[in-house]
């Protein structure tokens, strides 16, 4: 059994997946630049401070060759960013995965784990997605990462590598046992925005487009909680390990909530009454996204554990008590 090396592992999704290996009794060491990830977040790994794209740092870990899984997090992900500078996203995500897999194939390493997103499907008409949705992404931050998917893809075929690629739906909540979350300054992301407004740390939020063609005229998500996400990668590292294929899955639960429905719960659980203003439809949201993960289910035996919207909202507000109580803003 190697060690794993985990990129972006002081990010959100990252350190609760190391959380997880190392519990498992795993050996990791991360690789961060820390601009967006904390150090204190990395629990139980040795950290090293540096890019995916800094062939040096990369080739000096796996120059030890006994790293024979790569998990790859290190990654922008702020969408409306995406849009206003792509270059900065096919940067770091599109050239800093080449870079990365180019130092893996030449290390012989035997298996990536890559940390992909839903926004790989764009708008899917009926707004539920498999894996084998036609991929046709609708902003940068997406195509970003299907360049990556790609590139994998055509790697594992020329080379002895396999991979697995998950696809991320809407990740959400925290840590059960209070001790990582979500650290993002100006964050977008609804659940952790409405939580954000629950403690007093926002004025308040906004609604982006109430006429979409869906029950309530807001969005629909598939939001999945980060612990049952991160049980989705230590399943793909026992596949990998157990000679499974190369394979792209869908994290997801199969079904949604709507942006009324979820703000409602943030009310409820908080005991706050949220300030909403609605507004226009925010540019390249698709009224419905939902996973179809039977395969996850299948091939992993994957059985998630926190399927509960009150659950999801419960550890983000309490991880967002915990930064106010540490006085971060
Ligand atoms: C997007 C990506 C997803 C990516 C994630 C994190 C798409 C289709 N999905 O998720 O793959 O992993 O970002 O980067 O591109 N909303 C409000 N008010 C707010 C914030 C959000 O109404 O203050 C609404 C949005 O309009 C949307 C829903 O809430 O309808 C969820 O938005 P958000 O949490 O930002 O995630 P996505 O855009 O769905």
């Amino acid at each position: 059994m190697g060690r794993i090396l985990v990129t972006g592992g002081a990010g959100y999704i990252g350190s609760h997946v190391v959380r997880q290996l190392v519990e498992r009794g795993e050996t990791v060491v991360v690789l961060d630049n820390l601009s967006t990830g904390f150090r204190d977040a990395v629990i139980g790994a040795e950290l090293v401070v540096g890019d995916i794209g800094d062939r040096v740092a990369v080739d000096a870990l796996l120059g030890t060759g006994d790293i024979d899984t790569v998990m790859h997090f290190a990654a922008h992900t702020v969408v409306p960013e995406s849009v206003s500078n792509p270059l900065k996203y096919y940067g770091n995500n599109t050239c800093g995965t080449r870079s990365l897999l180019a130092a893996c194939a030449e290390a012989g390493v035997a298996h990536v784990v890559f940390s992909s997103t839903a926004a790989v499907y764009g708008m899917p008409s009926s707004g539920v997605a498999d894996e084998d949705t036609p991929t046709l992404p609708i902003n940068p931050y997406g195509w970003s990462k299907l360049m990556s998917e790609t590139m994998l893809r055509d790697l594992s075929a020329a080379t002895p590598l396999r991979h697995v690629v998950l696809r991320y739906f809407n990740v959400a909540g925290c840590d059960p046992g209070g001790r990582i979350g979500q650290n993002t300054p100006n964050a977008t992301l609804l659940i952790k925005v409405a939580c954000e407004h629950a403690v007093g740390k926002r004025p308040g939020l906004a609604i982006f487009g109430t006429d979409y063609d869906t029950p309530d005229g807001t969005c629909i998500r598939d939001y999945i909680h980060v612990e049952d996400l991160a049980a989705a990668h230590l399943g793909a590292l026992d596949h990998l390990r157990g000679g499974g294929a190369s394979t792209t899955l869908n994290c997801g639960y199969g079904h949604g909530y709507s942006v009324r429905e979820v703000l409602e719960a943030v009310q409820r659980i908080s005991g706050t009454r949220l300030d909403v203003r609605e507004e226009p439809r925010r540019a390249g949201d698709p009224p419905a996204l939902i996973a179809r993960s039977e395969k996850l289910a299948k091939i992993f035996g994957w059985t998630p554990r926190h399927d509960d919207l009150d659950v999801i909202v419960s550890t983000a507000l309490a991880w967002e008590r915990t930064l106010l109580a540490r006085g971060v803003r």
